[in-house]
């Protein structure tokens, strides 16, 4: 049996703990309610997690900590060291190799791991969004104590809401930039999309549910995996057709540039936050 202590019931716990519950069919699919503890300040919150799902939960992350085989946190980065201090003590003295793993933005092996006792393994992991429809995209870094079995076991953990690979630390911040923040770019192309429909004079709802459908269809396709993203994108693409004429004129006008730039500056603030005294995202 492997128990589980969620600690931080917010977006990020809940998306976590309905994957894990109602995983039938993935690597993480020995775990059951009875299975996870879910540690939260607020008693309301608690017996809604309690009454949605069936797991155990209290406001005591010692109590949760003493016999779980991982111990996820998944509060805000600054509240990070608050829970860090409260469980070091019985992670290190209890009877299980107790593993320790943050989805916490910015906060690095380093920290984590100096606010534990040595020897304790940790797992950092970067989800994004779309983890709260079980569709997220994990990356997975072991810190200096996690053995292969142990970073492959989070990562597993983390398939039950999504994909997930595992990533040197080091590759961290580009993470961020690639799969962490980029949900938001292609919401933004959503809206683009949107806005440049109506200019030619569909309704904003008609051009919204075609910009939409359109994004979650070429998805699926890409998702599939049968074909590369150049190689669908020439398929569509009729020699002096119309889709040719526009991916001609988006190119012109840096659309591929604006890409690079705007990875680069989201990596760079990344590392940025990531130093000693970094902030949330
Ligand atoms: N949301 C995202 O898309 C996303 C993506 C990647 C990574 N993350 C990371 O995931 C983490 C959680 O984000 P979130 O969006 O789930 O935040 P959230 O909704 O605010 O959830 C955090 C939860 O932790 C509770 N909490 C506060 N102090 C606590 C303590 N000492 N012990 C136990 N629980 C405590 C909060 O309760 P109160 O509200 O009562 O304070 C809240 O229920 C963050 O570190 C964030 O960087 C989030």
């Amino acid at each position: 049996m492997t128990r589980i202590a969620i600690i931080g019931g917010g977006n990020i716990g809940e998306a976590l703990l309905s994957g894990l519950v109602a995983d039938e069919t993935g690597a993480a699919s020995d775990i059951t309610a009875k299975d996870v503890v879910v540690v939260d300040p607020s008693s309301e919150r608690l017996n809604v997690l309690r009454e949605r799902y069936g797991i155990t939960t209290t406001e005591d992350p010692e109590e949760a900590a003493a016999e779980a085989d991982y111990v996820v946190l998944s509060v805000k980065p600054h509240i990070i060291p608050v829970v860090l201090e409260q469980i070091a003590d019985t992670v290190d003295a209890n009877d299980t190799e107790t593993v320790v793993v943050s989805v916490a933005a910015g906060v690095g092996l380093n920290t984590l791991e100096g606010a534990l006792a040595a020897g304790v393994p940790v797992v950092r992991v970067m989800p994004n969004t779309p983890m709260l429809v079980g569709k997220g995209t994990s990356a997975v870094a072991g810190g200096r104590f996690a053995g292969e079995g142990q970073v492959e076991a989070v990562r597993a953990l983390m398939e039950s809401v999504g994909t997930a690979i595992v990533v040197a630390e080091k590759d961290m911040d580009a993470v961020t930039a690639v799969s962490g923040s980029g949900p938001a770019y292609i919401f933004l192309v959503a809206e683009a999309m949107t806005d440049a429909g109506v200019q030619l004079g569909l309704t904003r709802a008609t051009a919204e549910k075609l910009a939409i459908g359109t994004i979650e269809g070429a998805a699926t396709m890409l998702a599939a995996g049968e074909n590369s993203p150049s190689e669908l994108r020439a398929n569509v693409t009729s020699p002096g057709g119309t889709t040719a004429a526009a991916l001609r004129s988006l190119e012109e006008n840096g659309l591929r540039k604006a890409f690079f730039r705007g990875l680069e500056a989201c990596a760079d603030r990344s590392k940025e936050l990531g130093r000693p005294a970094g902030k949330d995202d």
